[in-house]
């Protein structure tokens, strides 16, 4: 895989269409991505960017909580944007758009010019170097004293939990989601920078366990 190749939202470029159904059926999208806005604490003014935004569903979901943030939605593919911006406009919230890979410099937030970042069920369906380009570029974007809030396949601690995960292991493929199995991504985050990691909630589904960190870029 080269950098700017990834791979579509549930792994096929033919699946794309049923993407928020499974996420839906078989993630128990309700409960962690309530847990990520918990987390993600959006106030009014501030500039969210989301890495890997897919389809658009917690752009969607923080732009409802608090209408006066800015969203910035980052995917590779303008399949998903297409999805994204439809939706968006049934909701009626307003969210920007940028096609670009997760390690990409952005045309509308800088440096520095992020409040928050989130990214959700990115990484695991990513090569170890781009989930750490992705997180280095996550830090690179956030102020200082900014937050990252994650939600992905990590560990899997128990038997029940490993097999469930191989449905997602057989869909994305085995090389990229090893590494979350076996706990890279706090060791990334270190690496990358970020402080105060802490593992918000372990939220058990038919695909695995999906756990939400929150970490900070410290002043
Ligand atoms: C499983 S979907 C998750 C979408 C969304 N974040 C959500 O919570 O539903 C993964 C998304 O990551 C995007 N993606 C894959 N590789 C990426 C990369 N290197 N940088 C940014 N996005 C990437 C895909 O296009 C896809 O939309």
């Amino acid at each position: 895989m080269n950098k700017s190749t990834y791979i579509p939202a549930l792994g096929r470029r033919e699946w794309t269409g049923i993407y928020d159904w499974v996420i839906s059926a078989m993630t128990r999208e309700r409960v962690w991505r309530s847990l990520v806005l918990t987390a993600l604490h959006p106030r009014t003014g501030e500039v969210i960017v989301d890495l890997g935004a897919g389809t658009g569903s917690l752009g969607i979901m923080i732009k409802k909580h608090t209408p006066g943030v800015r969203l910035v939605a980052v995917d590779p593919d303008p399949e998903v944007r297409l999805i994204g911006e439809r939706k968006a406009r049934a909701a009626g919230v307003e969210i920007d758009y940028e096609t670009a890979m997760g390690d990409a410099q952005l045309a509308s937030v800088g440096a520095a010019g992020a409040d928050a970042v989130t990214c959700s069920l990115v990484l695991h369906q990513c090569p170890l170097e781009a989930k750490q380009s992705i997180l280095e570029n996550a830090f690179r974007l956030l102020r200082p004293g900014g937050r990252l809030v994650l939600a992905d396949y990590g560990e899997q601690p128990t038997a029940l939990m490993r097999t469930a995960f191989l449905l997602v292991q057989m869909t994305d493929g085995f090389e990229p989601t090893e590494h979350n199995r076996r706990g890279a991504i706090p060791q990334l985050l270190l690496t990358c920078g970020f402080k105060r990691t802490k593992i918000i909630e372990r939220v058990p589904t038919v695909t695995g366990l999906i756990t939400i960190w929150r970490a900070t870029k410290e002043i």
